[in-house]
């Protein structure tokens, strides 16, 4: 396995260890504030939240964009403890399915021992890598994702594949971080280090043009909001920051 995956999985399944030891609420404070906290409040909200899959690692909310019906199948790449998967969940029936994939073990383990705990049936949690993905073509009626894309190797080989895995008129729906702005390469490593973006922060432009370029049409930026950098640290960059999150849905046609 290349380095940056296997880097992953190790500060991932930390994070699982870190949750054990210090509880949950400490654990999603030690997060990245200005990506979190400003929408914690809205994920208490949301109907079949599980505050124990919670681990504060999520940016946006895209499958508040997406009408789900009772039987459809859904996936969520990079679904850690699979808070996402639970509350789309409880919007689809005993027919329809949202399975949860991460490259992260204890993460996988800890979703599944959670929908076990709460008798949760229609969800299942794969061991893998988004971007070379055990599921068949035209497979999900939807794609999601929360937080993932600054983590994998090739942006354009992740969409690659999700656009196979989707049926056709398919839609895929994420939220992630970009940056609007050109910074110097140690300032990218701190913004690195402080968001957890491991592989790099990309700019709005690259995401959409990665999408066209692997087939996806009606491609829409549906909301974006500008991330405050506050930590000590970073408090240099605060003033000029032009990171934002982002949440882009696209069809395939
Ligand atoms: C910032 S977390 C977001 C987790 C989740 N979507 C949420 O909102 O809580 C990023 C997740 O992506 C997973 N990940 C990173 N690279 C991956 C890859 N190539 N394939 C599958 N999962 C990956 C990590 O293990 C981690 O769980």
């Amino acid at each position: 396995m290349n380095p940056l995956k296997e880097t992953i999985q190790k500060e991932y399944a930390a994070i699982i260890f870190n949750q054990e030891k210090i509880g949950v609420e400490n654990q999603r404070k030690s997060v990245c504030k200005g990506i979190y906290h400003p929408i914690q409040h809205k994920y208490l909200l949301k109907k079949g939240y599980i505050d124990e899959a919670n681990l504060g690692l999520g940016c946006g909310f895209p499958f508040d964009y997406i009408s789900f019906k009772k039987n459809n199948f859904v996936l969520d790449l990079g679904c850690a403890a699979g808070i996402d998967c639970f509350i789309v969940s409880h919007q689809l029936g005993n027919v329809g399915k949202i399975i949860g994939i991460d490259i992260t073990k204890e993460l996988i383990t800890k979703a599944a021992k959670i929908a076990e705990k709460n008798k949760i049936k229609n969800t299942e949690f794969v061991l893998g890598d988004i971007e070379l993905m055990p599921f068949k073509n035209h497979y999900f009626d939807y794609v999601i994702s929360n937080g993932v894309f600054s983590l994998v190797s090739s942006i354009q080989q992740t969409f690659s594949e999700t656009f196979r895995v989707l049926k056709k008129t398919g839609v895929f729906c994420f939220s992630d971080i970009a940056t609007k702005k050109e910074y110097d390469v140690e300032l990218i490593e701190k913004i690195k280090q402080y968001t957890g973006c491991l592989n790099g922060i990309l700019f709005i432009d690259n995401y959409v043009k990665a999408l066209e370029n692997v087939g996806f049409s009606s491609i829409t930026v549906l909301e974006e909001r500008k991330v405050d950098l506050f930590l000590d640290e970073m408090t240099t960059i605060t003033t000029e920051s032009e990171i934002y999150i982002f949440t882009i849905k696209a069809i395939k046609k």
